[in-house]
C-alpha cells in the first residue's frame, strides 16, 4: 500500500486531497500542528477523520517533519501547510514568512536528509503573479508578488525549483489559482459571501460588508484542483504547472451569482467598507492551464456558477441547522 504525508491536512485542500488519496487506496498521514481547539471539522464533514492518521508536528519544526517521514514511510509528501490568508499576512508578516516560506525548506531538507527518493508537491499560488506582467499568466510569466504572503510563497516556489535542480529531488510546484468549496475558510471572499447570503435569506443578517469588489479572480473548485496535485506526482519528471480555469470574474459578479440563486438583490445588502481594502491589491488574475491540460490531461470541470450555487446550498443547510430552522 502506498503512503502519503500531507501537511495542512485540516485545511480545505488537505481534506479533499486526503479523501482523494484514500479513494485511491493510499494510507494517509497528516502532520498535525498542536491547536487548543479541535481543527478537524472538514475531515469530519467528509466523513474521513477516522481513516487518516495524525502525526504531531509543525512545518516550522524540522525534527517533527523528520519524525513524520520515519513514522509514515511516505513515498509522496504534499506540502499544503501555510498561513494562507493574504489579509493576515500584513498583520503577521514574520509568522507568514516562517510558516509559508521557511516551512517549505524545512520539508525539503527533511526529505533530502531522510530519503531523497520521496516525491514532493509544493502548494504554490497565483498570488505570486501579483501585479500581473502578462494578461494571461502561465508558467513562463514573471512574478511580482504584492503581499507578504505572496513573497513568502515565492520563496517556497523557488526553493522547490532549486532543490529539484540541486539535489535531483522529484519536487513539483503547482501554481494554483483561487479554488473554493463548501469547506473554504469563512474569511475568504467566496465563502464570506455565500455564508452571508444564506443568513440574509433566512433572516439572520441584513448586510454584507466587503472591500474591493472590482477585483477579478480565476475561481475553480477545490475538489478538481487536488486531482492536479496528485497527477503532478505521478509524472516521470517533476515540473511546475499552472492550475486554473482560464476565466476571470469580478467579486461583484460572483456576488450576483450567489444572491440571484436565492432571489435576493445584492444592491439591497452589500455595503462597501474600506476596512477590507488591502495595503496593496492584486487587481486581476487569469491563468492559462494549457500545460496542465496537455501534460497531465487535467481540466477544471466545475463552472463558477456550479461552484457558487453548491456553496450557497451548503451554507443554507448549515445556517438552518445552526438555528434549528
Ligand atoms: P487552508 O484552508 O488555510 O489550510 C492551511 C493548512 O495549513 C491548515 O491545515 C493549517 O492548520 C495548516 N497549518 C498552518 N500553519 C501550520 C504549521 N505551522 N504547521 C503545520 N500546518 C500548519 O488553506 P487551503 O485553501 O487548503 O490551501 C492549501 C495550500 O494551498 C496553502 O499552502 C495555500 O497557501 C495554497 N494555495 C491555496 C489556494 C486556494 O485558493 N485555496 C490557491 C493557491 C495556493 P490549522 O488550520 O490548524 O492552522
Ligand atoms: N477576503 C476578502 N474579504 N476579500 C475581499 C473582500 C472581503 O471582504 N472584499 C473584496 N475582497 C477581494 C480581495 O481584496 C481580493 O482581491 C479578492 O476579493 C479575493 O480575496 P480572497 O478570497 O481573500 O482570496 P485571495 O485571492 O486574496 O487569496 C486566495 O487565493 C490565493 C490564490 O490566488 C487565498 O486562498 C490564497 O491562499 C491563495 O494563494
Amino acid at each position: 500500500m502506498k503512503s502519503a504525508l500531507i501537511t495542512g491536512i485540516t485545511g480545505q485542500d488537505g481534506s479533499y486531497l486526503a479523501q482523494l488519496l484514500l479513494n485511491k487506496g493510499y494510507k494517509v498521514f497528516g502532520l498535525f500542528p498542536r491547536r487548543s481547539t479541535d481543527s478537524t471539522w472538514r475531515l469530519e464533514f467528509l466523513n474521513i477523520k477516522d481513516d487518516v492518521e495524525f502525526i504531531d508536528g509543525d512545518v516550522t519544526d524540522l525534527a517533527s517533519i523528520l519524525k513524520a517521514l520515519k513514522v509514515s514511510k511516505a513515498t509522496e509528501v504534499y506540502n499544503l501547510a501555510a498561513q494562507s490568508f493574504v489579509g493576515t499576512s500584513w498583520e503577521q508578516p514574520i509568522l507568514t514568512a516562517n510558516v509559508t516560506g521557511t516551512g517549505v525548506v524545512n520539508v525539503l531538507e527533511a526529505i533530502r536528509i531522510f530519503d531523497p527518493s520521496i516525491k514532493f508537491y509544493q502548494a504554490s499560488t497565483s498570488e505570486m503573479f501579483g501585479l500581473i506582467q502578462e494578461e494571461m499568466q502561465s508558467e513562463k510569466t514573471p512574478f511580482y508578488p504584492r503581499s507578504p504572503y505572496g513573497v513568502a510563497k515565492l520563496y517556497g516556489h523557488w526553493i522547490t525549483v532549486n532543490y529539484r535542480e540541486s539535489f535531483d529531488l522529484h519536487a513539483s510546484s503547482g501554481i494554483l489559482f483561487n479554488h473554493e468549496s463548501p469547506l473554504r475558510g469563512i474569511e475568504f471572499v467566496t465563502r464570506k459571501v455565500t455564508d452571508a447570503v444564506a443568513r440574509i435569506k433566512l433572516g439572520k443578517q441584513q448586510e454584507l460588508r466587503l472591500g474591493n469588489i472590482d477585483a477579478k479572480r480565476d475561481w475553480g473548485f477545490a475538489g478538481d484542483y487536488v486531482e492536479a496535485m496528485w497527477l503532478m506526482l505521478q509524472q516521470e519528471k517533476a515540473d511546475d504547472y499552472v492550475i486554473a480555469t482560464g476565466e476571470t470574474t469580478t467579486v461583484r459578479d460572483m456576488c450576483n451569482i450567489a444572491f440571484n440563486h436565492v432571489n435576493l438583490n445584492p444592491e439591497d445588502h452589500i455595503v462597501i467598507d474600506p476596512k477590507f481594502y488591502r495595503p496593496a491589491e492584486v487587481d486581476v488574475l487569469l491563468g492559462n492551464p494549457e500545460k496542465a491540460k496537455n501534460a497531465l490531461g487535467w481540466n477544471a470541470s466545475t463552472s463558477l456558477n456550479e461552484l457558487i450555487t453548491m456553496m450557497v446550498e451548503a451554507d443554507m443547510h448549515r445556517v438552518k441547522k445552526e438555528f434549528g430552522i
